[in-house]
């Protein structure tokens, strides 16, 4: 079988994180499978993906193509965001259809069984570039009914995917709403608990400070300003506490307006006071080695996360968690149980939160060895593939069935 997957950056966030474990996961169950990857910038995702035995094709997007988005809308009144929106698609129009052309013949050159597209733009792009009588999924990693532009189109484009893929519940739902007749199927995602593990024994001296991390990308929703509000707060009640708060992570896309950047973050630590408490430890590709280095990860979205891939990968390095308890969030742990929910935006809540746990060691452990257990039963890369292969099996045999009863009504018809 011949699967492509198309995706609109080549930057790894949680996607294409999600991206390269599907890879590897179908590639364990099905060493067979043809995976081709055509996907939009260039970046370590292209390294990564070839690594792994996919194909790779770089069809760059103009760069007005790459660095639309909607998503810097969101809060917008709806009129106004159309209205620029639409501003903003006649601008790009001239090198999209040239791109949407290439990206038509080349699938037509593939031929392949099935299109897996990773993004919004490669849904649309997919759906732009029409190429008949092969079944496309859309993996949906985002709430739509917050995104101005895809609700608008849909009844444009509703013919191009044959079933979506949601993340989680909540997302599912919402995509329910926004895309009325489209199959949606949970599959929650995974990671590799190889990579994302504990190491033994935990060292903890008195003299090593406890080190509280933020991991995210520094789209303006994650949450580093109530991070940082929070950090101030514990450290104006307990000024010696010792402990250092770490921001790790980077504005990796180049969606204009949608993120901040690393000396906004520096400039607020410094207006709160707390600068010389705060480490900036930059985008990092080894993710998993530093979670092990990190005490206590807190998850901060202000917004319902649709997943949350950074939690699950703290929890699989068995790391105790205090996570933004919203949207997909919400359905990955327990309360109290394998890791800690806050209300998003709460600054006070999250402050108390990290103060329990630093009080309380025993508590951690008992989090973390419940969290890693979590995630070996709930979030591994085995369940994972299974489900997507289950997925393009009753995606391909639908058609199948489709074409067969074609076949057949036209027999009837002929007689
Ligand atoms: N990440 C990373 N290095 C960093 C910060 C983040 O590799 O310095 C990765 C992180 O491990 C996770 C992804 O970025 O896989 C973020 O995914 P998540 O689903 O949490 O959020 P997204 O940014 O995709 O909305
Ligand atoms: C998106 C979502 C995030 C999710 C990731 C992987 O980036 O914002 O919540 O974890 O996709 O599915």
């Amino acid at each position: 079988m011949k699967i492509v997957f198309a995706n609109p950056v080549g930057a790894i966030g949680g996607a294409e994180r999600v991206l390269l474990t599907i890879f590897s996961a179908l590639l364990k169950l099905q060493p067979e499978l043809q995976l081709y990857l055509i996907v939009g910038t260039d970046g370590p995702l292209v390294e990564a993906a070839r690594k792994l035995g996919v194909r790779v094709q770089l069809l760059t997007l103009p760069k007005a193509v790459s660095e639309f988005g909607d998503s810097a809308l969101k809060d917008k009144n709806k009129v106004l965001a159309f209205g620029i929106l639409l501003l903003r698609l006649i601008t790009i129009l001239p090198g999209l259809g040239k791109y949407v052309w290439e990206f038509h013949l080349f699938l037509r050159q593939l031929k392949p069984d099935l299109i897996h597209s990773n993004g919004i733009k490669t849904h649309l792009l997919v759906a732009l570039a029409g190429v008949r009588n092969v079944p496309v999924i859309w993996h949906i990693h985002d709430f739509y009914q917050s995104r101005p532009l895809i609700g608008k189109i849909w009844k444009w484009i509703s013919a191009s995917p044959n079933l979506g893929i949601a993340i989680s519940q909540a997302v599912a739902e919402d995509a329910t709403a926004v895309l009325p007749g489209l199959p949606i199927k949970v599959i929650y995602n995974a990671v590799d608990v190889n990579y994302f593990s504990p190491h033994f024994p935990a060292v903890s001296s008195s003299e090593v400070p406890v080190r509280v991390g933020l991991v995210a990308t520094f789209a303006r929703w994650k949450g580093q300003e109530v991070f940082l509000a929070a950090a101030a707060c514990i450290l104006k009640a307990h000024p010696h506490l010792n402990v250092r708060f770490c921001i790790v992570g980077g504005a990796i896309y180049k969606t204009r307006g949608s993120q901040y950047s690393e000396q906004e973050l520096k400039d607020k630590a410094f207006d709160l006071g707390i600068a010389d408490k705060v480490d900036f430890v930059g985008f990092q590709e080894d993710i998993a080695e530093i979670y092990r280095w990190l005490d206590i990860v807190v998850h901060a979205s202000t917004q319902p996360e649709p997943f949350g891939l950074t939690i699950v990968e703290a929890m699989a390095c068995g790391k105790p968690v205090i996570a933004s308890q919203a949207g997909g969030a919400a359905e990955l742990f327990t309360h109290n149980y394998d890791a800690i929910g806050v209300a998003p935006g709460d600054s006070t809540a999250l402050a108390a939160a990290i103060l329990d746990l630093l009080n309380h060691p025993e508590k951690r452990r008992v989090i973390s060895e419940r969290a890693r257990q979590t995630v070996s039963e709930r979030f591994n890369d085995k369940r994972f593939g299974q489900e997507v292969i289950a997925v393009y099996h009753y995606v391909l045999n639908r058609k199948q069935n489709s074409c067969c009863s074609l076949m057949e009504r036209k027999k009837v018809g002929d007689r």
